[in-house]
């Protein structure tokens, strides 16, 4: 029989760029849901942020703003366990570990690579290419079970599951020998759930919105200011239909499925609810609904992120404390692992 691992919740974002509404209604809502039924892990992945070219100064600045929004959302750092990857040495020292597992064919099937280094990929650092494999090594060094993403990290998620399954057969012997049964990692799940698993940007319906895109008018940034919020969602693009009575109707209309998915998401509901209420009806009232709602949701946490950036001293002490407590979870981990690999240690 599979071997059953306790659930764990682990999740992370990278401080490059400003988090946007995409990262809160795909992320970070959702890494606040977990924490009322799960042990959650957050973690604030600068190593990954190292991938492309970066500035020393801006990535301790967004590493500590990355870290003011999980708090300013409501991650309870108490509760939960809150810190910043390059502190727990066994993320990078277990990524070895993986590398060793990992196929390169698997790596070049990644798309995000693919689209990251774009066409000098010659030239792109060879930390991008194996950014899986620090991302399967940030879940694995904590046997977590569960994890909360959006839609784009799914591929990364079955490399992560893939490089665990190939851990526990390569090295079957070895781990039943050291007592941890017929598997020694988990194979994590991951959680795209909800009605914004994927926001696309406000400009162009087909277009995921992100922290890179050049119109500023794409994507609503979580410390945008209140008329900042209604003027984006004001020009946002839509079509010249009046909106759907279903969400079956909204297929073809990524535009209008998009802002229908925000309101869901940001009132915790369906977009077929949404769309009770508005079907039928014109874009514009339905957007000034939509801005009234984005506001009253993302102006108490763009206060609380500011408040927080104000004084770092906060920050630093709950970044601090996570990765205290991160690393006494990953150390005996890491530990087995190097047992079981006939490291000697
Ligand atoms: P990152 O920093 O690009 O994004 C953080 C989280 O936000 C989600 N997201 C979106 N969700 C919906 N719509 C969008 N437009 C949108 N844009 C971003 C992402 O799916 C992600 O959940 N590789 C990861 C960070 C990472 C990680 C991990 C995640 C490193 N190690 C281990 C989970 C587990 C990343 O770059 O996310």
């Amino acid at each position: 029989m599979a071997k059953k691992f306790p659930e764990l919740v682990f999740s992370g974002v990278q401080p490059t760029g400003s988090l946007h509404l995409g990262n809160y209604l795909g992320a970070l809502k959702r890494f606040v849901e977990m924490q009322a039924t799960h042990d959650c892990l957050y973690c604030v992945v600068d190593l990954h942020a190292m991938t492309m070219p970066h500035d020393p100064a801006q990535l301790r600045e967004a590493t500590r703003a990355v870290a003011a929004a999980y708090l300013a959302c409501g991650i309870d750092p108490k509760r939960n366990i809150v810190f910043n990857q390059s502190r727990v040495a066994e993320h990078a020292e277990l990524t070895w570990v993986l590398n060793c597992v990992a196929r390169v064919g698997w790596l070049n099937r990644m798309t995000q690579f693919k689209e990251k280094a774009g066409k000098d990929r010659e030239n792109a650092s060879a930390g991008l290419y194996d950014y899986p494999v620090l991302m399967a090594a940030d879940i694995l060094v904590y046997r977590a079970t569960h994890v909360p993403v959006g839609e784009d990290q799914k591929q990364h998620l079955e490399l992560a599951r893939d490089i665990a399954q190939k851990f526990n057969n390569d090295f079957a012997a070895s781990i039943a020998e050291h007592g941890h049964g017929d598997a020694f990692f988990p194979l994590p799940e991951p959680l795209i759930q909800g009605p914004a698993t994927r926001v696309m940007s406000l400009r162009d319906g087909t277009k995921k919105m992100s922290k890179s895109d050049a119109s500023e008018f794409a994507s609503i940034g979580l410390t945008d200011d209140d008329d900042a919020i209604a003027q984006k969602i004001r020009r946002a693009k839509t079509d010249p239909e009046p909106l759907p009575s279903e969400a079956a109707g909204l297929k073809g209309r990524p535009e209008a499925d998009n802002l229908v998915g925000i309101f869901a998401a940001l009132n915790d509901e369906t977009k077929d609810s949404v769309l009770r209420q508005f079907g039928g009806g014109q874009f514009s009232t339905f957007k000034a609904a939509l801005a009234d709602l984005t506001v009253a949701k993302l102006a108490p946490i763009r206060a609380e992120i500011l408040r927080l950036r104000a004084d770092s001293g906060e920050i630093d002490r709950v970044l601090a404390d996570g990765a205290e407590r991160a690393r006494a979870i990953a150390r005996p981990i890491m530990d087995q692992a190097k047992d079981v690999l006939g490291l000697i240690r």
